[in-house]
């Protein structure tokens, strides 16, 4: 496939370039009046449209792409989407003034998905997931992270990732799945944490192991969830099956949570809605890549994370967006770049560069995924007709994603 007059193809990076750090983020390469060739499902070239090679420009299958930009697929490295039921009546709580702890004590919360999740079969799981995949993909997405953490018993953690699992072949993008058993205590280990951290350790850990159903673990690493030592007990096991974390981590509080995930060599630490300098500090030295959710931030009224101190402090910022039934009912990636201009005031560039190469470094996909360089997978998207790119975030809650390709071909789902 061949597209051309193609207004600004975006993020042409060096194939080489696998994450870009604090000040390197507001740099996006970009060529005007370009051609992008695909062939089997790769980049296999792209150049000016003044120059184009006459063999090239005889190719049959062709798209013009007149007044519109072409833009890596977003990389969501973060999110929870398998869930069996939304959770509106909390929003209603949460309008009234409640706040998402008191949600949490009141039974609501992630206990509340996870009676639900418990009565789900498999399969209407699977279903219901690939429903929230498709639209995501429409909306331009071509990488993703899920997480379990609904489960919260042997039995139905590993029902999560097996319809993980089961996504995994059905979509033609890259997924990653991380364990997040300890997304919160159920209501029978309240007040006997031990046991249920026995039961992460010790039966959980080695089934998924077995039967190799996560690539990452995550603890929500948080006042009234997990402390600092059972986040590092969790992840010291985990590390024995090989799985690196990708923890929540400063939410809600200065947790501690980025200094043990960092310790453990997290390949990101996400959310730091809360930070002090000595979060930018464990991160600057470290090559963990801070993942922030501004959608979270904005649906749940907390605050958002402060970007630009990380970014002068030359950490890697992931944007992603979080989708779950409790704190962030979208996966709409367009919405969480334009919060990251208007809200966490990164440059649109930065906000792309966050969304695209560093989500997918946040994934470790970045070799494959995530910019535009020959040999890399063919999952992007070309926009409607734009005047500019900064139109893209300014244009918040429009859809200007009109055709999706992944693997060099155009997504009909
Ligand atoms: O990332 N913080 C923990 N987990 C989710 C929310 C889960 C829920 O409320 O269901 C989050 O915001
Ligand atoms: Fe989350």
């Amino acid at each position: 496939m061949l597209i051309t007059n193609i207004k600004v193809l975006v993020g042409i990076h060096p194939k080489e370039k696998l994450v870009l750090h604090g000040s390197e983020m507001i740099n996006l390469p970009v060529l005007e009046n370009a051609w992008l060739l695909l062939e089997n499902g790769l980049i296999k070239d792209f150049g000016s449209m003044n120059s184009i090679p006459s063999h090239i420009s005889t190719l049959i299958s062709k798209i013009s792409a007149q007044g519109k930009f072409v833009i890596p697929a977003w990389c969501d490295s973060h999110t929870h989407l398998v869930f069996a039921a939304s959770r509106e009546e909390e929003f209603v709580m949460k309008v009234e003034g409640k706040s998402y702890e008191e949600i949490a004590t009141a039974g609501g919360g992630i206990l509340n998905s996870a009676d639900k999740l418990a009565l789900a079969t498999e399969d209407s799981l699977f279903e219901s997931s690939c429903l929230r995949v498709r639209d995501m993909i429409n909306q331009g997405t071509g990488a993703l992270e899920i997480k379990s953490g609904y489960g919260l018993t042997v039995e139905s953690e590993l029902k999560m990732l097996r319809v993980i699992k089961r996504l995994k072949s059905a979509f033609p993008i890259p997924i990653k799945a991380t364990l997040l058993a300890a997304h919160a205590y159920p209501r029978a280990y309240k007040n006997n944490h031990k046991d249920y951290i026995n039961l992460i350790v010790n039966e959980m850990l080695p089934l998924v192991a077995k039967e190799k159903l996560a690539d990452y673990i995550d603890v929500f690493c948080e006042r009234g969830f997990f402390s600092v030592e059972e986040t590092d007990q969790i992840l010291s096991a985990a590390a024995q099956y090989g799985l690196k974390p990708k923890i929540h981590a400063n939410q809600l509080s200065v947790s501690g949570g980025v200094q043990i995930g960092i310790k453990h060599g997290a390949i990101s630490v996400d959310h730091l809605e809360e930070t002090d300098t000595d979060v930018l500090e464990s991160l600057a030295n470290s090559s963990t890549i801070a993942t922030l959710l501004p959608s979270c931030s904005f649906f749940l009224n907390i605050p958002f994370a402060n970007a630009r101190g990380l970014m002068n402090n030359n950490i890697a910022i992931a944007l992603a967006s979080d989708y779950n039934p409790g704190s962030t009912p979208s996966g709409n990636m367009n919405f969480v770049v334009s919060l990251a201009c208007i809200k966490l005031k990164m440059m649109p560039e930065e906000a792309i560069n966050a969304a695209t190469l560093n989500g997918a470094a946040a994934m470790e996909l970045s070799t494959e995924v995530g910019s535009i360089a020959i040999g890399k997978r063919a999952n992007l998207f070309i926009t409607r007709e734009m005047p500019s790119l900064a139109y893209l975030p300014y244009s918040f809650g429009q859809l200007q994603v009109e055709t999706v390709i992944l693997n060099g071909e155009i997504y009909h789902g």
